[in-house]
């Protein structure tokens, strides 16, 4: 593993420690980014890093770094890290204080970031596509706000992973609002159908520039909310995130979403989503 980093030092990860009092610690207050890399080169850096400045504005926690001291930092996990396709993670909390609900006064913030190699998702889930699940979307109402704050999501993909699926499905008040770790596209009668940008989930990367990619080529969609009846009658469901990509999901709760394969419009979205990687 190469050198993380912590608050302005590059060290050892064993040696990368945080006081005990650190807020992420204690109350989960922070927020984060992962930002995928290939070829040395990140994937759309300026989204990420606008993500990440909402994300602290939304927490009200003041931006620690200026967008050239985090693009500095980013270039060097990435110069640090022997492989070149790599996914950088990026997470800064409120600091270290006596243990208060309430803001303290005058915390420095705690930044960590490190850089690993990162795997393709398996070819047998891009050849098959892979299960889900689906479950009450209990997280709270900012969920567009990327915190570390992560027990629910950690709780609805463990029950994934119990049920042996990939991804848990999230539904809230009778639509489809994205996955506990993704973003979640379906295609109804030929259309693919994206929950709308709202609070109620994370606007994903991947997801957009997705979008971008039908948009340039033709490929019908709308931004609109997806009921849980159409999700089951979906002909394709795919879920996306900077890791993972773009999955076909090819069973839904047991039962087979369309045929039982990963559908043409899923295939032709990752085909040229793999073309923004490699330009
Ligand atoms: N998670 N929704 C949730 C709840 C997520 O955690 C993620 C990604 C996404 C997809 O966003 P993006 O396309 O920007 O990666 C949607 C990251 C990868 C993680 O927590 O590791």
């Amino acid at each position: 593993m190469s050198d993380v980093y912590l608050n302005g030092r590059f060290m050892p990860m064993e040696q990368a420690l945080v006081p005990v009092m650190d807020r992420g610690f204690i109350f989960g207050d922070g927020v984060y980014e992962v930002i995928p890399v290939y070829d040395r080169i990140p994937l759309a850096l300026e989204r990420h890093l606008d993500r990440l400045t909402n994300s602290l504005k939304g927490v009200r926690i003041p931006n620690p770094l200026t967008r050239t001291d985090w693009k500095m930092l980013i270039q060097q996990l990435i110069a640090r890290e022997p492989e070149a396709v790599q996914s950088v993670y990026l997470h800064v909390t409120r600091g270290v204080a006596a243990r208060d609900h309430a803001f303290p006064k005058d915390t420095v913030p705690t930044v960590f970031a490190m850089s690993k190699p990162m795997a393709p998702p398996p070819a047998e889930w891009l050849q098959q596509g892979v299960n889900a699940i689906t479950h009450d979307d209990f997280r709270w109402l900012k969920c567009h706000l990327k915190t570390t704050a992560l027990l629910a999501n950690v709780l609805l993909r463990q029950m994934a992973v119990e049920a042996g699926a990939v991804e848990c499905l999230l539904i809230r008040d009778g639509y489809l609002t994205e996955g506990a770790a993704s973003n979640v596209l379906v295609v109804v009668d030929g259309i693919l159908l994206a929950p709308p940008r709202n609070h109620l989930l994370l606007p994903g990367i991947t997801y957009d520039l997705v979008l971008e990619i039908a948009a340039k080529h033709n490929i019908p969609f709308e931004e609109r909310p997806v009921s849980e009846s159409e999700l089951r009658r979906a002909s394709e469901i795919m879920m996306t995130s900077s890791t993972r990509e773009i999955v076909p999901i090819t069973v839904l709760d047991g039962r087979a979403v369309g045929s039982g394969v990963p559908g043409p419009i899923g295939k032709k979205l990752l085909s040229l989503y793999q073309k923004l990687k490699h330009p």
